[in-house]
C-alpha cells in the first residue's frame, strides 16, 4: 500500500525521457490506472497532436492540455504521464499530485526523439530545438518536482529506484 500522497502519480519531464514507458510500467506495478495526456488529447479531439499544432497553434494545445489534465487528477489511484510542457501553464494543478520529474542528459534526449517525427515542437531540427526546450524549462521541470530521478538508464532501474521512494 503506497501512502495517501502518492494516490495520484504525474510523471514531468522532456520529451524523449521515457515518461510514457515509466509511467506504464509503474501503473502496473502499483496497480493503479495509466493515463497519457496526449492520448487523451487525440481521443477527445479526434485529431492526431501534430495536426492540432498545425491547424490551430499552440496556445489552443495548451488549453485542451489544461481542460484534460483537470479532469483526469479529479480520479484517484492514477498514473499520468504527462506532455513536456504540461509544466509550463498547470503549476497550480500540478500542486495537487505527486510530480516525479525524469531527468535526463541532452545526448539521450536528441538520440531518443530523432527516430520519432511526430513531435511539432522539435520539427526541422531536433537537435537546435531540444536545446531551446531543455535551457527554457529546466528550472520549471525542477522546482515541479517532488522525485527527481536520473532516466538515462534503463527502465527496470529506474522502476525500482521509484518504487522504494513510494514504499518508504
Ligand atoms: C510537447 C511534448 C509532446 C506533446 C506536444 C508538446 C512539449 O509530448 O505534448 O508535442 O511541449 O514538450 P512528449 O513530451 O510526450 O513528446
Amino acid at each position: 500500500m503506497v501512502k495517501k500522497k502518492f494516490e495520484k502519480i504525474c510523471v514531468i519531464g522532456m520529451p524523449g525521457s521515457g515518461k510514457s514507458t515509466i509511467g506504464r510500467a509503474l501503473s502496473d506495478y502499483l496497480k493503479f490506472d495509466f493515463y497519457d495526456t496526449d492520448e487523451q488529447i487525440e481521443i477527445e479531439s479526434q485529431s492526431k497532436i501534430k495536426d492540432i499544432f498545425n491547424k490551430n497553434g499552440e496556445e489552443y494545445f495548451r488549453k485542451l492540455e489544461r481542460s484534460i489534465f483537470k479532469k483526469l487528477i479529479l480520479k484517484k489511484k492514477i498514473v499520468v504521464s504527462t506532455g513536456g510542457g504540461i509544466v509550463l501553464k498547470n503549476k497550480d494543478l500540478l500542486n495537487q499530485t505527486f510530480n516525479i520529474y525524469l531527468k535526463c542528459d541532452l545526448e539521450t534526449l536528441i538520440k531518443r526523439t530523432s527516430r520519432n517525427k511526430n513531435r511539432p515542437l522539435l520539427k526541422n531540427n531536433v537537435e537546435k530545438n531540444i536545446k531551446i526546450l531543455f535551457n527554457d524549462r529546466k528550472e520549471i521541470y525542477n522546482e515541479t518536482s517532488d522525485f527527481t530521478i536520473n532516466a538515462t538508464s534503463n527502465t527496470q532501474k529506474t522502476i525500482k529506484t521509484i518504487l522504494e521512494h513510494l514504499n518508504q
